[in-house]
């Protein structure tokens, strides 16, 4: 753990949780080594990772961002005035930043963490944000999310209001999602707030579309996994022997998406040799779609209640107020 003093003051100050190389390589490997291969889905947020999923937003079929926009423009006043003063809004996965932008001057929170895996993506937006933001204390904290870390102590007088859009809380399956729900309860504390969004199930080709657009920017999003593998760790993952499938599971109602190998292929990943057979899915994403009530028992289950929920009129997406009790 380091904190850089050159970028710390009483409005800004960044800390690094990131885990070491030696850590992600260790779970790499071990993913790769299982039956089912799998690479978490947190691999896809390098730099040009975090530009394609920018790139997804905007794309026609890929509707999650925008009806969940809508759902924010329309009630945020709403969402704010059931709020205390004093907030401080912690976001998981902050990104581009782009969606506080738009909720920071109805929600006038006192603090901003940010918090993102992928490290200089999340310094250079924190910092260009403190521009736009000048009366802002931004605190941007780099750490894998779906293991715990700790806030800032700079902000352990406010009331904390997590914030996770954009239902990446999907990416957790259900039981997963209730042990994220509980570490997110422990780092807010009791009564603290989280504002989520999360997609809700709905026509299957509209889902499928959704995780396999036109333009094929969904493809490349999840072919860079590879390149960022290739880069960070070292591996030799060739690009153009595996091929993007993405499929709804009505079963256990998520979108799932795999890189298959196009043919027989050994790959080295940091000093170890993988094999893939012809036709083999590499799973690099669950993407869970939850009815409105679906969601509500399973935060409950983490010792959260909803204080309100608002959706769309086609009911395709979700947003809920909880609280930490
Ligand atoms: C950022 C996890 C919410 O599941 O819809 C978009 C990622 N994957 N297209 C999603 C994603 C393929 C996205 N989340």
């Amino acid at each position: 753990m380091t904190t850089n003093s050159s970028l710390s003051n009483a409005q800004f100050a960044f800390l690094d949780l990131k885990p070491d190389l030696d850590v992600i390589v260790g779970e790499v490997q071990q993913s790769l080594s299982l039956e089912a291969k799998s690479i978490s889905p947190k691999f896809f947020y390098d730099e040009r990772g975090s530009e394609l999923f920018d790139a997804i937003t905007e794309l026609p079929e890929y509707y999650v961002t925008r009806t969940e926009m809508a759902l924010f423009d329309a009630h945020m006043e709403e969402i704010s005035d059931s709020l205390e003063e004093n907030i401080c809004v912690i976001e998981y996965g902050s990104g581009s930043t782009k969606k506080i932008r738009r909720l920071l001057d109805v929600l006038k929170p006192e603090a901003y963490v940010p918090v993102d895996i992928s490290g200089d993506y999340l310094l250079s937006n924190a910092q260009t944000l403190l521009g736009d933001f000048p009366a802002l204390k931004i605190f941007p904290v780099c750490a894998d999310i779906t293991e715990s870390f700790a806030l800032p102590t700079q902000v352990s007088e406010l009331r904390p209001l997590g914030f996770y859009p954009g239902s990446s809380i999907g990416n957790f399956e259900p039981a997963k999602a209730v042990d994220f729900l509980k570490r997110v309860h422990a780092t807010l504390g009791t009564g603290g707030y989280f504002l989520v969004g999360v997609d809700a199930k709905k026509d299957v080709s509209i889902l499928e579309a959704a995780y396999d657009d036109a333009a094929g920017v969904t493809a490349q999003f999840n072919l860079n996994t590879l390149v960022h593998l290739n880069e960070k760790l070292g591996a030799d993952f060739d690009l153009d022997q595996f091929v993007h499938f993405s499929k709804y599971n009505s079963d256990q109602g998520c979108i799932q998406m795999f890189l298959k190998s196009s043919v027989a292929q050994q790959v080295n990943v940091a000093g170890k040799v993988i094999s893939f057979a012809e036709g083999e899915l590499l799973h690099t994403e669950n993407s869970y779609k939850y009815a409105k009530q679906e969601f509500i028992t399973l935060a409950q289950s983490a010792q959260f209640e909803c204080l309100k929920s608002w959706q769309d009129d086609n009911e395709w997406f979700s947003l809920f107020l909880l609280r930490a009790c």
